[in-house]
């Protein structure tokens, strides 16, 4: 198990400018139990949209317990790419980590794993923490392919490493099965730290102390309900959390029961 919890939060396409102001000024006026002081033994992470983080930045910056991460970026350094963000440029407005291959992306603009390597390496070269995200869906587990699916996710990345599976030091992944993200349908807690267990022991082939740093998030429909039995989890480290990220209340929840039981 890796040495610290995470929760991250996925917004994906909600917010508003406003939405943002008031999530971070609850949050930062919260009570001392959910304080930044508090928080210090989980890391957490909010991922709102590009155009939010700006604005994000600057109210995180009153509460150090919570940082910043984007949704996507672009596989080039810079360049005639209109539309695309550059690693540089959400390092140069404060992000730490970056969503990479979520299943979404995967699904709606046919990111393929070879892009999404390609994704995350540019996160690594530019600093950022990326999160791989990984995971079959319902027709992949029922045609029993669960466990190749995910070999073929994490292979392609190590494929593209310069330095074996030195790559994924200074990086997290997220098993996020496709048919449990935005259902209410939740992978039971054998199953997803069956999973982990798999990533974890296919990158530990590679290197073993890699593989025993490394933080395993578990996402789709992760809320404080089913959060503490998937925490304790062996091979949870934490959780990639979608719509219960959006409000100030149920991401604190989920924070704090990952606070309880790291301690
Ligand atoms: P969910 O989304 O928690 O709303 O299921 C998780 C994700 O897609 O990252």
């Amino acid at each position: 198990m890796a040495t610290k919890l995470h929760v991250i939060g996925n917004w994906k396409m909600h917010g508003s400018k406003q939405h943002v102001a008031a999530f971070c000024t609850e949050i930062a006026n919260a009570p001392s139990k959910h304080s930044s002081k508090h928080l210090a033994k989980v890391e957490v992470a909010i991922c709102p949209p590009f155009v939010y983080l700006h604005q994000a930045a600057k109210l995180l910056a009153q509460i150090p317990a919570i940082k910043l991460g984007a949704q996507d970026l672009s596989r080039y350094e810079s360049g005639a790419y209109t539309g695309q963000i550059a690693a540089s440029m959400l390092v140069d407005i404060g992000c730490r980590y970056v969503i990479i291959g979520h299943s979404e992306r995967r699904q709606y603009n046919h990111e393929s794993n070879e892009e999404i390597a390609a994704k995350f390496f540019a996160a690594k070269s530019a600093g950022l923490i990326p999160i791989l995200c990984v995971g079959e869906t319902k027709e992949q587990r029922e045609r029993n392919q669960t466990e190749s699916i995910i070999l073929e996710q994490i292979h392609a990345v190590l494929s593209q490493s310069q330095k074996g599976a030195d790559c994924f030091n200074q990086a997290l992944i997220a098993y996020e099965p496709v048919w449990a993200i935005g259902t209410g349908l939740t992978a039971t807690p054998e199953l997803a730290q069956a999973i982990h267990h798999l990533l974890r022991q296919t990158i530990a082939e590679y290197d073993a102390n890699v593989a025993e740093q490394l933080p395993i998030l578990y996402g789709g429909s992760v809320k404080a309900s089913n959060a503490t039995e998937l925490f304790r989890m062996p091979d949870v480290d934490g959780a990639l959390v979608g719509g219960a990220s959006l409000q100030p209340t149920d991401f604190l929840a989920i924070c704090e029961i990952a606070k309880n039981l790291a301690e």
